[in-house]
């Protein structure tokens, strides 16, 4: 075996073309040219769900390395001068800072990247989201990895009878708990069941082989103000031993509810979707996702295949079209409009204070009516 593989997938939203729809295609060749003068990359793919450019890069310098962030950074730097020349919208939206201070994290971009030895055959999926939140990726990584009804592996392959550990990151209290399943399923739950707050960061096997990983930053956190939403990534091997493709890919034949949309402040159906229809159009979504195939060969993207594109899937996008529809006429209402404490940008705090006088507390309104009746 030879020396271990980095791979880093990093997104940014550096301006929507049109609105928050799409990425324009001189952003697209941009990040290209930035990626291709790299003398450390061994490999690149640059590509685009929604109005997110996605670089998901291979090299050898692990995780966290601090000249693969700011290739990341430069790239997304150069990217938003073409967008400001094109005025596109919100250029520049995900960077949060001007100054670069080594490690991207906490600096608006999303980041998924994992360090392992290259097997004989490495067969990976990249998902790549639009208009949702970290959170979306609990559901079907719970899924691929703990649910035999969706991966029959954990059933009938030796290797993965075993179950695998997740490892599970706060992103209020900023802290990170790993749970064993099977055995700790029910503790697990309560926690990923609330995706908004508790985020399956990432999955080993027993023996600490990673297996999946994803994004797990929280713009609105991070800037203290609505930004846009935290478009997530989460990068999945699969085969010997690990889920097989067709299993990573299954969950999404349901399209499950996720937090964004509109304004980044509604529930709704994450649709899955080919490369070509990965741009929101209706409400600004429905929420959408793209998965990416590879093999990596000697560190080489080998790819990629546009999985969500085939036939199998229509009916997934018809079911999402049907509870889109739904939500939809829920309209300002919740649960399709978000909770108090999960909306991106409200108006509440303004009425509120708007309005302030005409509150008066209820028993005392109770007493004053019953002493008016006297
Ligand atoms: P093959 O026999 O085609 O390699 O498939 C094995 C497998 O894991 C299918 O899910
Ligand atoms: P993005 O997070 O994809 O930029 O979308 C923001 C938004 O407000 C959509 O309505
Ligand atoms: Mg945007
Ligand atoms: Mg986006």
């Amino acid at each position: 075996m030879g020396e271990k593989l980095t791979l880093s997938v990093i997104k940014a939203d550096v301006g929507g073309y049109v609105g928050h729809s799409s990425v324009h295609p001189k952003l697209l060749e941009k990040a290209g040219e930035c990626l291709g003068e790299s003398k450390f990359l061994v490999d690149y793919h640059v590509t685009h769900v929604g109005d997110d450019i996605n670089l998901i890069m291979t090299h050898r310098k692990g995780v966290d390395n601090a000249e693969v962030h700011q290739l990341a950074w430069d790239t997304f730097l150069a990217c938003t001068e073409a967008a400001k020349e094109l005025k596109l919208y919100g250029a520049g939206q995900d960077l949060l800072s001007d100054a670069f201070s080594g490690n991207i994290k906490g600096m608006g971009p999303g980041v998924a990247e994992m360090e392992f030895e290259e097997r004989g055959s490495e067969p990976v999926i990249v998902f790549m989201a639009d208009k949702t939140e970290p959170g979306a990726w609990n559901y079907p990584l719970y899924k691929m990895f703990a649910d035999p009804f969706n991966t029959i592996g954990l059933v009938i392959d030796p290797n993965m009878h075993e179950g695998f550990i997740f490892e599970v990151h706060d992103l209020i209290e900023n802290k990170k708990v790993k749970f064993s399943l099977p055995e700790e399923l029910y503790d697990l739950l309560v926690f990923i069941g609330a995706p908004g707050r508790f985020c399956i960061k990432s999955v080993y096997k027993r023996d600490g082989t990673i297996a999946a990983t994803s994004s797990t930053e929280k713009l609105n956190f991070l800037a203290g103000q609505y930004v846009g939403k935290d478009d997530p990534v989460c990068i999945v091997r699969c085969q010997s031993g690990l889920p097989a493709v067709g299993e990573v890919l299954e969950p999404f034949a349901n399209p499950h509810l996720v937090s964004g949309w509109m304004r980044g402040s509604h529930s709704g159906p994450l649709m899955p979707v080919s490369f070509e229809n990965s741009n929101p159009t209706r409400f600004d979504g429905p929420p959408r996702v793209i998965a990416a195939g590879f093999q990596i060969a000697n560190g080489k993207l080998i790819g990629p295949q546009d999985f969500f594109a085939d036939v199998a899937y229509d009916g997934a996008r018809q079911k999402a079209n049907k509870i889109a529809n739904y939500m939809r006429s829920l309209g300002p209402f919740e649960p399709h409009r978000l909770s108090l404490d999960e909306m991106e940008y409200t108006t509440l705090p303004i009425v509120l204070k708007r309005l302030q006088d005409r509150f008066v507390p209820i028993e005392e309104d109770e007493a004053a009516a019953a002493k008016d009746e006297e």
